[in-house]
């Protein structure tokens, strides 16, 4: 299926070696978009690359890095935005699950959570959106929150408060 919106649009895609960062991927690969994909995990970073080449779709780029690391994203960013301008859609999915009582977890448990989640989703927003409005071509960003990004959930401490904190950055960049 070829859509006239999503036809060449460029899309960066964080999670996209599985679960719902790696069935939107190849959605919008099956929509004709261009497609800026990653992930920590590169060997299914590279099976989802595969995937979409093989039936047809366009990937300018699929590079591995942690999302939490702001240097390895905003030389991503830097690189791609060089040789391919602003991107038109960003989807912020890569995130962890922590289920734990509060008493048992470590502090670098906290620290990890926070990081991929939120760092990841505003290292994002920091090196790609202030190039996209420079382009005015206007654009979406969609960032993958939870039920527990809502509410609250047993066990889900520094899930919800990463989450939590996706949902409130969202609701303000709406107003952008
Ligand atoms: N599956 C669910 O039921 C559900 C429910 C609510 C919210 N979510 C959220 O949806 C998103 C995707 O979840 P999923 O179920 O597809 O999970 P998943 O584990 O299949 O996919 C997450 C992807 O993120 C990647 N990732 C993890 N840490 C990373 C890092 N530091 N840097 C770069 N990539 C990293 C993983 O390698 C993986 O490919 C997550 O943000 C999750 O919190 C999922």
């Amino acid at each position: 299926m070829k859509n006239i919106f999503f036809k060449d649009k460029k899309v960066f895609i964080t999670g996209a070696a599985s679960g719902i960062g790696k069935a939107t991927a190849v959605a919008m690969g099956a929509l004709g978009c261009r497609l800026f994909l990653t992930d920590i995990n590169e060997q299914g970073l590279l099976k989802t690359a595969a995937e979409i080449q093989e039936k047809g779709g366009k990937v300018c780029a699929a590079e591995a890095f942690d999302v939490s690391d702001y240097p390895m994203m905003k030389h991503f960013a830097s690189d791609v935005q060089e040789r391919h301008g602003a991107m038109d859609i960003l989807v912020n999915v890569a995130g962890i699950a922590l289920f734990s009582q509060i008493e048992d977890m470590k502090h670098g448990d906290w620290e990890r959570v926070i990081n991929v989640n939120l760092w990841g989703v505003i290292h994002a927003l920091e090196c790609f959106v202030p190039e996209m409005i420079r382009a005015r071509r206007g654009g979406h960003i969609v960032n993958v929150s939870s039920t527990a990004g809502l509410i609250g959930l047993p066990w889900h401490a520094a899930y919800a408060a990463s989450k939590h904190a996706v949902v409130g950055l969202s609701e303000v960049l709406r107003m952008i």
